[in-house]
C-alpha cells in the first residue's frame, strides 16, 4: 500500500539532489520511501495524511548507545553535581546489576528505552554490550540487543572487571569472549581511557576483532588527550565517540580520514566535562555525527533533540549540521546508506515536527517537538489530527 504524505511545509532530505524542499510529498510504500518531492508533482496513493504545513526530517539516527543494562546511578549522578568527578569505574556498578538481572528484565528495560527514543523520532539505534564483562553475560547482551536494535556492537572491553588482571582480561576478551559474540553482532568497540584501556591494549583488542570480520568503533578522548583518536584512524574505525579533548594533530587526522567524530554533548554536560569542539572538526573538513550515549551513568538521555539544541545553542553548529549529524551523520558512522536519508529507495523512516521548519529544535529548547514518527514505513506515534 502506497502512502502520500503531503502538505508538509518544509521537506529535509538530506539528498544532494533533492535538498531542502517547500511544499513538498513523500509516499512511503511498504517500508521504504518510493517518491519525494514537491507537492504538486505527488502521484497517486492509496492513502492520503495531510501534515498541514509542518516539518519533515529524517528519523533520527542513534548511533551511540548502552541499553542493555539493569540498575540505577542516581546517587553517582548526584554526588557529581556535588562536584565529584566522573570516572570509568563507575561502570562497575550497572555491571553488577546487569550480571544479577534476568534476561526478561534486561530485555524490558532495553524495550522501555528503546520506545522511549522512537516517541522522540528516533528511527535507527545503535547498542552496546559492556555490562557483562563475562563470556557469559556479554553474550547475553548481544542476543537481547539483536532482537531489539538495528545495530549491535560488542564491548567487552568497557572496563577491567574488579578484581581481574588487566593482561588476561584482554585476553579473555580476544579470545572465548570475541568467538563468542561475534557472530551475533556487527561492531567491536574499545574504552581507550585512563582507567579503562591503554592504548596497545586497545590495538590488539580492534585488531583481532578486525580480523573477525568486525566494523570498529572506538570511545576516545573522552576525560583527556590521549591515542584513542589516532588508533581510530589509524585502524580504520568507522567511529570514534566523544572526541571531547582533541589535539590539533587528532583534528587533522580526522579531516584526512574516514573516521566519524561522534559527538556525545548530553554526556559532555551530564558529566561536567567540556562541550566536544564540533565547530573545530566542522570547519577542518571532518564528518560530525551527533548521538545520545543513552546509558545509566554518563549520559542518561534518549533525547536526539536534546542533543541538537544542545549543538545549536552552545557547540556553534548551524542548525542544518546539526540536524545533518543526528541524522546522516548517524548513518555515516554507522556506515550505512539507507537511513538519515530521504529519498526513493531509502528506509521509510521519517519524523513529523509540531513545528513549520527544523530551526525550531533549537528556537524552542526543550519542548517536546514530535508529532509523528514512521520507522521502516509504519505509523508508530501520531500526536495530530491527520485528515485521512
Ligand atoms: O560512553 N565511556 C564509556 N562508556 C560510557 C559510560 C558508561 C557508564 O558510565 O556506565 C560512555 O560514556
Amino acid at each position: 500500500m502506497a502512502v502520500l504524505i503531503t502538505g508538509i511545509g518544509e521537506l529535509t532530505t538530506n539528498d544532494a539532489e533533492l535538498g531542502k524542499l517547500r511544499d513538498a510529498a513523500v509516499v512511503v510504500e511498504g517500508e521504504t520511501i518510493a517518491w519525494a518531492g514537491s507537492a504538486a508533482d505527488a502521484p497517486d496513493a492509496d492513502e492520503r495524511i495531510d501534515v498541514d504545513g509542518r516539518a519533515v526530517l529524517p528519523g533520527w539516527v542513534d548511533s551511540h548507545t548502552h541499553l542493555v543494562f539493569a540498575g540505577d546511578r542516581t546517587a553517582e549522578f548526584e554526588a557529581r553535581m556535588a562536584g565529584k568527578a566522573y570516572s570509568a569505574g563507575g561502570i562497575a556498578v550497572t555491571v553488577d546489576a546487569t550480571r544479577s538481572a534476568s534476561d526478561e528484565q534486561l530485555a524490558a528495560n532495553l524495550r522501555r528505552h528503546v520506545d522511549e527514543a522512537v516517541k522522540q523520532g528516533t528511527t535507527c539505534l545503535e547498542t552496546k554490550t559492556g555490562y557483562g564483562l563475562n563470556v557469559e553475560d556479554e553474550v547475553r547482551s548481544a542476543r537481547i540487543a539483536a532482537d531489539v536494535a538495528d545495530e549491535v556492537t560488542f564491548l567487552g572491553a568497557h572496563l577491567v572487571p574488579p578484581g581481574a588482571d588487566a593482561e588476561s582480561y584482554v585476553d579473555l576478551v580476544c579470545g572465548d569472549m570475541l568467538d563468542a559474540v561475534a557472530p551475533l553482532v556487527r561492531w567491536a568497540d574499545v574504552f581507550c581511557e585512563t582507567g579503562a584501556f591503554d592504548e596497545a591494549q586497545s590495538a590488539r583488542v580492534l585488531k583481532v576483532a578486525r580480523e573477525r570480520g568486525l566494523g570498529l568503533r572506538v570511545h576516545g578522548n573522552q576525560l583527556g588527550e590521549g591515542p584513542g583518536v589516532r588508533l581510530a584512524v589509524e585502524l580504520g574505525a568507522a567511529s570514534v565517540d566523544h572526541c571531547t579533548y582533541l589535539s590539533e594533530a587528532d583534528v587533522e587526522a580526522l579531516a584526512a580520514s574516514d573516521t566519524v567524530a561522534t559527538l556525545l554533548p548530553a554526556c559532555d554536560l551530564s558529566t561536567r566535562q567540556p562541550l566536544a569542539p564540533a565547530r573545530r572538526l566542522l570547519d577542518a573538513g571532518a564528518t560530525v555525527a551527533l548521538a545520545s550515549n543513552a546509558n545509566p551513568g554518563s549520559s542518561y538521555t534518549t533525547s536526539m533533540a536534546f542533543c541538537v539544541t544542545t549543538a545549536v545553542l552552545q557547540m556553534r553548529m548551524t542548525i542544518e549540521e546539526a540536524v545533518w549529524s543526528a541524522t546522516a551523520g548517524g548513518a555515516r558512522a554507522l556506515r550505512r546508506d539507507d537511513v538519515g536519508v530521504l529519498r526513493p529507495g531509502a528506509r521509510a523512516d521519517l519524523q513529523v515536527l509540531e513545528a513549520p521548519s527544523v530551526t525550531h529544535l533549537a528556537y524552542r529548547p526543550g519542548v517536546p517537538l514530535t508529532a509523528a514518527v514512521w520507522r521502516r514505513g509504519e505509523l508508530l506515534t501520531s500526536g495530530f489530527a491527520s485528515k485521512r
